[in-house]
């Protein structure tokens, strides 16, 4: 389906949202964080900064909370004091209410960013280098399974959008997410989205949704996030031709993705040895792209690792790209470079044995290596 005909459901008129209605419309700030009435924080330019902003009282703040949970047709309640939605711009939120919100009504809305950041402008905000999505693009060409990783906010589905970007125009993508966020430029894309149990129905899990994407012959699956018990059915998907898939997942460090990923696949419930789910991880996943945001409010690509194997029960690693740092500019900024480790990715074989070339932009990096590999 083309997507710019699948209107989302949802509030549209910001002036319903009373005192945070400015900020909506602002198109710096991109995310909104309500915290009771009287604090409410915004985030511009990656930093986060308190507004004189405020609602006249929390209950007023609920009026605006319940007009936007009901709008998509859910409830909040004592009973029920969490709950998912989203605005008709795409923009989305997360409320919590008491008893679970200790201090007052929290609302979360992170704002919708119409035309999502490309490749160039990550290149132009320092996030990643020309190099290093030039072998990017080779790991979606030579269709390996790649993990964006990173802590919460640092960037990981802004990356998978842009990832998505060099998927081949005649392959059947689909795509899985929690709240459809990811903006796909392809025509031949099958968008599904996962929902809570409500009104409307039954849970539907994006691990429900993995299961039945694969009876839709796709080429390509493309995960929003994985934070289940749909990490199995991924890497099974995976290792059984369907690979040049994508996720992102949250972890602090690239090391942690894959003790992450054992601990998601435990969660499915089967009594798996360690040691099979290793090996299963290994022959899944090729790449990790891992993402941070710095203390300076940037968001970087830290480090760009392939899978290589394992030792005895422990998964090897090695790194092809790292940002390192330099120090901080007069105005804070952290300053580094993103430097190629030299080492031949392995990637770039699978590449070859596709009969495709290398990205341009990263032959004088990989050229030479590859002849004193051999
Ligand atoms: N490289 C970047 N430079 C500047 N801003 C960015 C960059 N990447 C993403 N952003 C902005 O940061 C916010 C969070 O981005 P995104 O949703 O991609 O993060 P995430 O890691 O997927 O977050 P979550 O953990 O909530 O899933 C968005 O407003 C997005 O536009
Ligand atoms: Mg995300």
């Amino acid at each position: 389906m083309n997507q710019a005909s699948r209107q989302p459901s949802g509030p549209n008129d910001y002036s319903r949202l009373g005192p945070i209605a400015p900020l909506m419309s602002n198109p710096r700030v991109t995310e909104v964080m309500v915290m009771g009435a009287h604090d409410i924080y915004v985030e511009v330019d990656g930093k986060i900064l308190l507004t004189p902003i405020s609602f006249a009282s929390d209950d007023e703040l609920m009026a605006v909370i319940r007009y936007i949970v009901e709008s998509v047709g859910r409830r909040i309640s004592v009973e029920s004091p969490l709950a998912d939605a989203r605005l008709a711009d795409g923009s989305r939120v997360h409320v919590a209410i008491p008893p679970v919100a200790v201090d007052g009504p929290l609302l979360n809305i992170r704002k919708f960013v119409r035309g999502p950041l490309t490749m160039e402008d990550l290149i132009r905000l320092g996030s990643c280098s020309e190099s290093a999505f030039g072998f990017l693009k080779a790991c979606v060409l030579a269709r390996a399974n790649v993990v964006v990783s990173g802590g919460t906010g640092s960037g990981k589905t802004t990356l998978l959008n842009v990832l998505s970007g060099y998927l081949p125009d005649d392959e059947r993508i689909v795509t899985i997410e929690d709240a459809a966020e990811l903006q796909l430029r392809q025509r031949h894309v099958a968008r599904l989205e996962a929902r809570p149990a409500g009104p409307e129905g039954n849970e539907i899990t994006i691990r429900d949704l993995v299961t039945s994407s694969l009876r839709m012959r796709p080429d390509r699956i493309v995960v929003g996030e994985v934070r289940g018990p749909e990490a199995l059915d991924m890497l099974q998907a995976m290792n059984t031709g369907h690979d040049g898939s994508m996720t992102t997942l949250h972890a602090n460090k690239p090391r942690d993705v894959l003790a992450r990923i054992e601990t998601l696949v435990l969660m499915a419930g089967y009594d798996l040895p360690v040691r099979a789910i290793r090996a299963q991880i290994t022959s899944a996943i090729n790449v990790i792209v891992h993402l941070e945001r710095l203390r300076d409010g940037t968001r970087k690509v830290v480090q760009i690792s392939e899978v290589t194997g394992m030792e005895e029960e422990v998964i090897t690693m090695q790194d092809v790209f790292r940002f390192i740092r330099s120090g901080l500019d007069q105005q804070g900024r952290v300053i580094g470079r993103f430097v190629s480790t030299g080492i031949r990715p392995r990637v770039l074989d699978r590449l070859d044995d596709l009969g495709l070339e290398m990205p341009a932009e990263i032959v004088s990096l990989f050229h030479e290596a590859a002849h004193s590999a051999q």
